[in-house]
C-alpha cells in the first residue's frame, strides 16, 4: 500500500527515503516460521513472487530512492535495500548487511540473487550469497554495497543530500555479469566453475542450496528481469519444501529455543557473573580463561607453578592471535584482553570472583580436595563448576559445603572453536545455579544443553558406540580407508579412525572403560585400542595412530604398521558400514531419553551437531531417525542383533515403545 501510494504521488517529488522506525534494527529478514508453514512448492514460489513484485515497484519508481540502514539488514531486509537506488548505513556496531538464506537451505527469493551482483559485481555477490556472509558498515562501503557510512544520529539528515535526479537506465543483470568478466563468456564460465569448485570443497557436495544458487545465477545471466525472477522464485520454491531446508530450519528453531530456559527460580537469588577464574592452566583452562577474558570477566588463571601458567597463557594467546589475524579484534583490544588475564599460584582475589571453572587433572580425589580448599577462599554467592569430561558430578558435589551452587560445565576442545557446553546437573544443584550458568553460556555465544549427571553425560555417551563399533568393524576386516570414507560420505566431519587419532587412543580407551563400567555390556569395546596403546600408536600426539603425522601434526597417510595389526580384507557395503555405526548411536540416545538424562529429542540433536559435528543438513541424529522411519531403524537393529551381536544391537525399550505406539522421537516435544 505504501509503495502504491508513493507511486501515485511521485510527480514533483525529489525522491523517497526508506528507513526503519525500530531503534536498533533495520529489518532482520522474513519470519522463519512463515517459511516453515509453506508445504507446497507452488505456494513457496508464489510467496517469493509477491516479494519480488513489491521490490520491482520500488526499483521502478521514477523518483530517486535512498535507504538508511541502521542495525541488522538481512535477507528480505537487504533485498529491500537493494531495490533502492542508494544504500546508506550507520557506523553502529549492530549494523550488518547480508543474505544469510543459504544457511537455512534456501536462497534469497525476493530478487537478492538478481540485484546484489548488479551492485557489487558477480564475484563479490557469489562470495556473500554462497556462504550467507554478513558484512559490517566498513566492509559494505569497501565493496560498494553502500554509498556512504554516517553516524546513526545524522543518517536521516544526510540521506536528503543523496536524493539526486534519477539517472537514466540501470545496468541490466546481463550487462553487470558481462561487465565483470570483460564481456568474455569464457572468463565468466571460469568464475562460476571456480565458485562451484570452492562450494564443493567446502560443503563436500552435501548442501543443495549453494549449488542451486550457482545454477540460477549462471543460467539466468542472459535473461530479462521478469525471466530471471521467475527462475529465482521457482528455485526458491523447490528448495523451500525440500527435506534439507526443513532440517536446517529445524536446527535454527532448536538453536533459538536453546537460548531460553523455563525453570522456576527466585530472581532475587540469581547471581550476577561478572568476574571469573579458571583453575588449572592446561589445554582447557587456557581456553576457558580466554573465553572469560573475551566476555570482559578479567579472569584469574590459577595453576600449581609458573611453568604451567606459561602454557595456559600460550594457549589463550593463540586464540587471541587468531582473532587478531582474522581482524575480529584490533591490536589495542588484543593487548587489553591479553593483559586482562591474571596468572597466579594462590587464591588471592578469589573473594571477588563470581564464577570458577575448574579444569585441573581428571582425578576425583584431586578435584574434591581442590573444591574443599577453594570454598574457603570464595564468597557464599560464587558459583563453582567443573569441566570434568567423565567423572561423576554428583559425587564431586559431596566435597562442597554448599553443593547447591555447584555444577558441571563441560566444554569441548578446543574451547574457542567448539560451540557446545553441557551443563551437568546433580540432585543438590539449585535452579538458580542452573539458570545462571545457562544465561552465562548463552552470553558467551555458546550453545548450552542441560544434561543430568551420568556416564559420559550426553555427547560422549552417544559418541561411544560410533567409536566402539568402528573397533569391531576393523576386527571383522573392514579397512581403515573404507570405514572412514563411509562415515565421511554420511556427512560426519571425521571418520572414527581419524577422530580417535585426534582424541588420543589412550584417552579414548579410558573413557570407553568408564562407559563400559557405567552402562554394561552394550558399551563394551574390543581390545583394538590396547594393542595400539602398547605400541605407543596414540594418534596425532605421538605422530602415529591409525594415520601417520609429520612434525607439524599434518596427516601424511595411513600408518603402514597398522597393516600388521589389522586384516583389512573384508569388503562391506558402504550403507551397511554407516548403519553399523549410526544405529547404535540412535539406540543409545533412546536410553538417554528413557533415563531422563536430557529432556527432549532436540537436546540430543543439538548436542550432537554442536558437540561432534553430526551433519547439520540431516537436522540431527533423532530427526534423521524420524525421517528414516523408526520402524525401519528398529528392524535394522533387530537384523544386526541376529547377525552381529546381541548386546550391542538389542533395541532399547524406549525405542520399542515408540515403534509400537507409532510415535516418533519428535512427538515427545
Ligand atoms: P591438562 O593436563 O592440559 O591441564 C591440567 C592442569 O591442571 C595442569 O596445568 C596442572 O598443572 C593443573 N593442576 C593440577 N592440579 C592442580 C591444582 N590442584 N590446582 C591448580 N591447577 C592444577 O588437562 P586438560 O586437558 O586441560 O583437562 C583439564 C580438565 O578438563 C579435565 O578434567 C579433563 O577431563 C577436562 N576436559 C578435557 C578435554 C580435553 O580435550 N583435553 C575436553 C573436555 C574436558
Amino acid at each position: 500500500v505504501i509503495v502504491e501510494d508513493i507511486k501515485k504521488n511521485q510527480d514533483g517529488k525529489k525522491g523517497v527515503i526508506f528507513h526503519s522506525l525500530a531503534k536498533n534494527c533495520f529489518l532482520a529478514g522474513a519470519d522463519i516460521s512463515l517459511i516453515d508453514s509453506m508445504t507446497e512448492e507452488s505456494e513457496a514460489a508464489a510467496g517469493s513472487e509477491l516479494g519480488q513484485k513489491l521490490y520491482n515497484q520500488i526499483e521502478d519508481l521514477t523518483i530517486n530512492s535512498v535507504v538508511c540502514v541502521n542495525g541488522p539488514c538481512l535477507g528480505g531486509g537487504m533485498e529491500l535495500a537493494l531495490s533502492c537506488d542508494t544504500i546508506l548505513c550507520s557506523d553502529d556496531l549492530k549494523t550488518n548487511l547480508g543474505l544469510p538464506e543459504v544457511k537455512l537451505g534456501i536462497l534469497p527469493g525476493w530478487g537478492g540473487t538478481y540485484r546484489l551482483p548488479k551492485k557489487v559485481g558477480v564475484p563479490t555477490a557469489l562470495d556473500l550469497i554462497l556462504a550467507g556472509k554478513m558484512v559490517n558498515a566498513k566492509k559494505a562501503k569497501k565493496i560498494g554495497l553502500v554509498a556512504e557510512v554516517y553516524p546513526k544520529e545524522n543518517l536521516l539528515d544526510q540521506a536528503t543530500k543523496h536524493l539526486v535526479k534519477k539517472s537514466g537506465k540501470k545496468k541490466s543483470f546481463k550487462e553487470s555479469i558481462e561487465g565483470f568478466a570483460s564481456d568474455n563468456v569464457f572468463g565468466r564460465k571460469i568464475i562460476f566453475q571456480k565458485a562451484r569448485e570452492a562450494v564443493l570443497k567446502q560443503t563436500k557436495g552435501f548442501y543443495q542450496a549453494p549449488l542451486k544458487i550457482l545454477d540460477l545465477m549462471e543460467e539466468g545471466a542472459g535473461k530479462s528481469r521478469s525471466g530471471y525472477l521467475a527462475m529465482e522464485a521457482q528455485a526458491f520454491g523447490e528448495l523451500c519444501v525440500g527435506e534439507q531446508s526443513q532440517n536446517l530450519r529445524h536446527l535454527f528453531f532448536m538453536m533459538e529455543s536453546s537460548k531460553k530456559l523455563e525453570i522456576e527460580k527466585d530472581e532475587e537469588k540469581m547471581p550476577e557473573l561478572k568476574r571469573g577464574a579458571a583453575l588449572g592452566a592446561g589445554t582447557m583452562g587456557g581456553g576457558i580463561a580466554w573465553l572469560m577474558a573475551q566476555n570482559s570477566m578479567a579472569p584469574i588463571m590459577k595453576d600449581l607453578n609458573q611453568d604451567a601458567l606459561e602454557l595456559g597463557f600460550k594457549q589463550a594467546s593463540k586464540n587471541f592471535q587468531g582473532a587478531l589475524k582474522r581482524r575480529k579484534i584490533t591490536t589495542e583490544k588484543f593487548n587489553k584482553l591479553q593483559r586482562s588475564i591474571r596468572g597466579q599460584t594462590d587464591y588471592t582475589g578469589f573473594n571477588k570472583v563470581d564464577l570458577v571453572i575448574e579444569a585441573v587433572v581428571e582425578n576425583m580425589e584431586i578435584k574434591k580436595s581442590v573444591f574443599s580448599d577453594l570454598e574457603k577462599h570464595v564468597t557464599g554467592d560464587c558459583l563453582i563448576t567443573s569441566n570434568t569430561s567423565s567423572l561423576s558430578v554428583e559425587e564431586m558435589a559431596t566435597a562442597l559445603e554448599n553443593p547447591s551452587r555447584f555444577g558441571g560445565l563441560h566444554f569441548f576442545n578446543p574451547v574457542h572453536k567448539m560451540p557446545l557446553v553441557e551443563i551437568i546437573t546433580h540432585s543438590k544443584m539449585s535452579n538458580e545455579t542452573i539458570a545462571a550458568l545457562h544465561q552465562w553460556v548463552v552470553r558467551t555465544k555458546k550453545t548450552p544443553v542441560i544434561v543430568k549427571d551420568g556416564p559420559g553425560f550426553l555427547v560422549n555417551r552417544i559418541l561411544m558406540p560410533y567409536l566402539n563399533e568402528a573397533g569391531y568393524l576393523l576386527q571383522e576386516g573392514v579397512s581403515i580407508k573404507d570405514l572412514d570414507k563411509a562415515c565421511l560420505d554420511f556427512g560426519m566431519p571425521m571418520g572414527p579412525c581419524r577422530l580417535l587419532d585426534e582424541i588420543g587412543i589412550d584417552v579414548g580407551e579410558k573413557v570407553a572403560k568408564i562407559l563400559h563400567e557405567g552402562l554394561g555390556d552394550r558399551a563394551k569395546g574390543n581390545d583394538q585400542s590396547s594393542v595400539m596403546v602398547e605400541k605407543n600408536f596414540l594418534g596425532k600426539k605421538t605422530g602415529v595412530g591409525f594415520y601417520s603425522y609429520d612434525e607439524n601434526g599434518k596427516s601424511i597417510g595411513e600408518n603402514p604398521e597398522m597393516a600388521n595389526l589389522l586384516k583389512q580384507d573384508k569388503k562391506m557395503d558402504k550403507t551397511e558400514i554407516q548403519m553399523r555405526v549410526i544405529l547404535p548411536m540412535i539406540n543409545e540416545a533412546a536410553y538417554i531419553l528413557e533415563e531422563g538424562i536430557v529432556e527432549t529429542a532436540s537436546d540430543v540433536d543439538l548436542g550432537l551437531i554442536f558437540g561432534i559435528g553430526f551433519p547439520p543438513f540431516r537436522g540431527g541424529l533423532l530427526r534423521y531417525a524420524d525421517v528414516e522411519g523408526l520402524d525401519r531403524i528398529h528392524k535394522a537393529l533387530e537384523g544386526f542383533k541376529e547377525s552381529v551381536d546381541q548386546n550391542r544391537y538389542t533395541p532399547a525399550p524406549f525405542l520399542e515403545n515408540l515403534v509400537k505406539e507409532k510415535k516418533r522421537f519428535y512427538h515427545l516435544g
